[in-house]
């Protein structure tokens, strides 16, 4: 393994900083002018309806894609310019997982840990560790081709977590996970951000990202539509729907981090029933 010269991390409060970002798809626009901040230390969700653009800027921030224009700085430095001393700072379990569907759970571990450089010794303690948190290490002859879907995604986890990221990166870290393992999960994400790892998670599951994020941001079409924490983004709408007669305004006491999501996304858009799906209801 050849020992890369690391330079000192610069000095800024934010973890992720994107300015104008944009991917396209040949003339389809996935991801529009984004302009996100992420501070250092929080735990941040990343929320949108279905194809709204978040995996497609997770790959974006994680350098598993190049956007279309716009820049990306990550712990301070630009993403373009050093991926390499930013990849080594930040651990990804992207949608898809990209496990080597050959290998055991051990095996993948370690060949994560060497790829981050760490010592055959760090591997040995950290390996057992993370499969016994996951509870994946009662079948170590099992392949992950084997695997359920759950086990994937917590080993993607655990490979994730070997070389201690200072930003973590999850698509969707609570979907397919049973109950138990969720538990674990968030209890483990907590000590992590309370001791100053960054978190950042897309998730459908706003009941988790209400108990758990301290900053949310919203996408729709790729476009930014909201973000701060939900104390602020409560405030927002106090503001906007002053005067207005509207079923959150009439709302008392706060509102959920659900109803404030269907409001911004404009997902109250109500299907005429009585047209629609006769032939099913
Ligand atoms: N490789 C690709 N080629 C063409 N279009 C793509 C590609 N990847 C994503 N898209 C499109 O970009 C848009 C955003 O997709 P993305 O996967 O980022 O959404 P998402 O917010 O993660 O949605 P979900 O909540 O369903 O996971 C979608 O319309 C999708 O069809
Ligand atoms: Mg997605």
């Amino acid at each position: 393994m050849i020992e890369l010269p690391t330079t000192p991390a610069p000095a800024t409060p934010l973890a992720v900083e994107t300015a104008n970002l944009v991917r396209r798809f040949q003339d389809f626009v996935a991801v529009d002018n984004l302009n996100l901040k992420v501070r250092r230390g929080s735990f941040f969700g990343f929320l949108g309806p279905n194809g709204a653009g978040k995996s497609t800027t997770i790959k974006m921030l994680t350098g598993l894609l190049g956007p279309t224009s716009g820049q990306i700085l990550v712990l301070g430095r630009d993403l373009s310019l050093e991926p390499l001393e930013v990849k080594r700072r930040i651990g990804v379990v992207p949608e898809d997982l990209n496990l080597f569907e050959r290998l055991t759970g051990a095996e993948m571990l370690a060949f994560t840990g060497r790829m981050y450089g760490l010592k055959k010794a760090e591997i040995a303690q950290r390996a057992p560790e993370l499969l016994e948190l996951m509870e994946l290490a009662a079948e170590p002859k099992k392949l992950i081709v084997e695997y359920s879907h759950g086990m994937k995604k917590k080993l993607a986890l655990a490979c994730a977590l070997i070389h201690r990221p200072e930003i973590l990166f999850l698509d969707e870290p609570f979907e397919g996970v049973d109950a138990i393992a969720s538990r674990t999960l968030k209890d483990l994400l907590s000590r992590l951000t309370a001791r100053g790892l960054t978190v950042f998670l897309t998730s459908h599951v706003l009941e988790i990202v209400e108990r758990l994020c301290t900053d949310i941001a919203i996408i729709a079409q790729g476009k930014l539509l909201a973000a701060g924490s939900l104390a602020e983004l409560r405030q927002g709408i106090q503001l906007a729907d002053n005067g207005e007669q509207t079923g959150l305004a009439q709302h008392t006491g706060p509102i959920s981090l659900e109803e404030y999501f269907i409001h911004i996304v404009g997902g109250e858009r109500s299907v005429g029933e009585a047209e629609v799906l006769q032939w099913l209801t």
